[in-house]
């Protein structure tokens, strides 16, 4: 059985938050360039696959999760062929490229909007999205009560050709992003040619933006009329299945294993299982594991429930661009994850301490993992970017109230000596936010070869992982190690052993330590640290 998983079941998949990752033509933006030239650091960090965020043609309304075409590249990016040479550039050094497709919405600029605007009421081109006449005595008011993702109503009201307030489209994200109407026949139709543009491109697999949201139930009900633990009128609706269902069928007919993977925050997990029958989705994030609390019950307690549930096809997730980097997050009182940050103040060093104790865990664990960009390299969420510099709309669509995902956002750093820390070449403009003074020390360049530091544990547990047996094999042991102390063996020998009790711990018997994330005293595991053993 075991050789016959995909390369996708336990693959290591690195997001690469394109606009902050790494700057090719100077002008402050992470581009096709930047990345392309950093492909060799990718390699020998030793993950096996890439998800690349939004390259598309986009005003950037919401970073490039508001398209307006979705066969080409934005130039501040790039260009159509330069994306072709680093999927070709990519494959030639063994990672593969994942990319992230966003069918809930599009771009008001797209020419679809554009033409569903200028073509008035009732148009075949409005059918491509939701507009409803708005309620009130004169359409004043929104046709329901739906509030969008980023704060503030989901509907916007047009100004219709003949010059008079009109009907109102959704937006579940910010105004810029109209919901497209799945259930418009040229909608499924489009997509479809989408998936196969890209799929003839090479590329390997799909991260799908809002998976769940797609269909919409078509009254259009309040919520307020719904009981509170009703599913929501736009989430997890029966009709996402045969769309997800005929994307298989065509992903499928195409040659090696390509992979379809979800952003689903549907809670509890469970509700993800449907998606991932073998015939729709492959993988779909794990982010129960994200929001759990650096706590040994209640981490034992995800991991069990997910593997029961879903087996290995919800990826470990720990940290990605739209939630507070778990560094930062592990620093705190309340360690549990999620959308919105909470203003406690970090202690670094703690959270540096367990987020190196949590990658050992995750990348234990059967199935497979993803790994957020600037991880590796043990960064902190940025929480004192200047208001004046924000880019994320949630800013300003909670009225200021919430400052938003900018601050796991913010550009690396590579190098010490270089303005910039070299995100982009001598000269560049500066990074399109600023980075704090205290990330010199964690340029990739300050770490490379330093066997203290977070980027060569990465390496380590990476080169580990892709050298030990049994990876395919799905089972785990539970070990009792006292309270407090997470301990499992894998297939292979491995050991994996997390302490989150008060008091360094006794580690169980073993040959060999092959990898521990701190340093090991008297052969006692310290507190918020892990280590892999090879089994006694
Ligand atoms: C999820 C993406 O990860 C996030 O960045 C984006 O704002 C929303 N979907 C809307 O596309």
């Amino acid at each position: 059985m075991a050789d016959q998983q995909p390369w996708h079941h336990s693959a290591v998949i690195y997001e690469v938050y394109l606009r902050s990752f790494a700057d090719g033509n100077g002008d402050g933006v992470g581009d096709l360039a930047g990345l392309q030239a950093r492909l060799p650091y990718l390699r020998d960090l030793g993950v096996d696959a890439l998800w690349i965020t939004p390259w598309y043609v986009s005003p950037m309304a919401d970073g490039g999760y508001d398209v307006a075409d979705y066969r080409d590249i934005d130039p501040l990016f790039g260009t159509l062929a330069e994306a072709e040479a680093l999927i070709a550039a990519a494959h030639a050094v063994g990672l593969k490229i994942i990319i992230d497709l966003v069918p809930n919405h599009c771009s008001d600029q797209h020419p679809w909007f554009t033409a569903a605007v200028a073509a008035g009421p009732g148009s075949a081109e409005r059918g491509r999205f939701w507009f409803r006449p708005g309620r009130g005595e004169a359409g004043e008011l929104p046709p329901n009560d739906w509030q969008s993702m980023f704060g503030g109503p989901a509907w916007t009201r047009v100004t219709e050709p003949d010059g008079r307030e009109g009907d109102w489209y959704l937006h579940l994200y910010a105004r810029e992003q109209p919901d497209l109407n799945w259930d418009n026949q040229e909608v499924r139709a489009e997509f479809e040619s989408i998936l196969r543009f890209w799929l003839d491109r090479g590329i390997d697999g799909f991260r799908i933006d809002v998976a769940d949201f797609l269909v919409k139930d078509p009254a259009l009900p309040d919520v307020a009329d719904l009981p509170a633990d009703a599913r929501k009128p736009w989430e997890d609706q029966d009709g996402l299945h045969a769309i997800y269902r005929r994307w298989r069928e065509i992903i499928d007919s195409y040659p090696g294993e390509r992979l379809f993977v979800g952003e689903m925050w549907l809670k509890p997990l469970i509700r993800l299982r449907p998606y991932l029958t073998g015939d729709q989705l492959h993988t779909a994030f794990n982010f129960d594991y994200l929001g759990t609390a650096w706590d040994a019950g209640q981490l034992r307690a995800g991991i069990d429930l997910a593997l029961a549930s879903i087996g290995a096809a919800a990826p470990w997730v720990l940290s990605n661009h739209d939630v507070t980097r778990h560094l930062t997050r592990y620093g705190r009182s309340d360690t549990s994850g999620g959308w919105h940050p909470d203003p406690g103040r970090p202690d670094l060093a703690l959270g540096t301490r367990r987020a190196r104790a949590a990658i050992l865990l995750s990348l234990a664990l059967p199935g497979s993992a993803y790994v957020y960009q600037g991880e590796e390299l043990g960064l902190w969420e940025v929480e004192d970017i200047p208001v004046d510099l924000i880019a994320d709309p949630v800013y300003e669509r909670t009225g200021h109230l919430v400052r938003g995902r900018d601050g796991c956002r913010v550009p690396l750093p590579w190098d010490t000596d270089t303005a910039g820390f070299g995100f982009g070449p001598d000269g560049a403009a500066p990074p399109w936010l600023p980075q704090p003074a205290g990330w010199r020390q964690l340029a990739a360049s300050a770490q490379d070869g330093d066997g203290e530091s977070v980027l060569e544990l990465y390496r380590a547990a990476l080169r580990l992982r892709g050298l030990r047996a049994g990876l395919d094999d799905d089972s785990m042991t539970w070990q009792d190690a006292g309270d407090g102390v997470l301990a499992f063996g894998r297939p292979g020998g491995l050991l994996c052993v997390v302490n989150i009790s008060a008091a360094a711990v006794e580690l169980p018997p073993h040959d060999a330590v092959l990898l521990s994330s701190a340093a090991l005293a008297d052969g006692r595991l310290p507190v918020d640290a892990a280590a892999w053993l090879q089994r006694g």
